[in-house]
């Protein structure tokens, strides 16, 4: 059974989750008009795996037996001024993700909730990829500087880059 504590800080991260999707749109947004289809592509599969997210937590509560309440979410940033702003944006963001999901597992020690601590482990490392992904992407656009053929070379990258569900929705709740 979840504290009210750990139910209320849940259902506010659905609503980071959720607001996390957005941002990622509104960058494929970016990319689209900027002509960058493969950028374009990636962060159209971010924003998917943001909404997973959401729904990873979503599933987390109806198992606890819990009703979520939803928060509303906040517009993104609209003016990007590069794909290197893009990505910095992109790993400043995922930090603090990393620390409200690092939050919640502080309660959950504390509460000695130890279902949802294991329940939190796959997020925990999630984040490690999460940050990972940006700061890699943030040191190959800082190598090209302003070279065309970089970042055409990136973006056909970044374009076969695959869904994935992830682990924790492959069984059904
Ligand atoms: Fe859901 Fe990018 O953390």
């Amino acid at each position: 059974m979840l504290s009210k504590k750990l139910a209320d800080e849940i259902s506010g991260q659905i609503t980071k989750e959720a607001y996390s999707a957005y941002l990622y749109m509104s960058m494929a947004s970016y990319f689209e008009v900027e002509t960058l289809p493969g950028f374009a592509h990636w962060m159209r599969v971010q924003a998917q795996e943001e909404s997973c997210h959401a729904m990873i937590f979503f599933n987390y509560m109806a198992d606890q037996g819990q009703r979520v309440t939803f928060g509303a979410i906040d517009a993104p940033p609209f003016e990007f001024s590069s794909p290197l702003d893009v990505f910095k944006k992109t790993l400043a963001h995922e930090k603090i993700v990393t620390k409200s999901i690092y939050h919640l597992a502080e309660i959950a020690v504390g509460e000695k909730d130890f279902a949802t601590q294991k329940f939190l482990d796959w997020l925990i490392s999630e984040q490690v990829e999460e940050e990972k992904n940006a700061s890699t992407l943030i040191g190959k656009l800082d190598r090209i500087k302003n070279s065309s053929e970089g970042l055409f070379m990136i973006d056909a990258e970044l374009a076969a880059r695959m869904f994935v569900l992830p682990a924790p929705l492959t069984t059904v709740p």
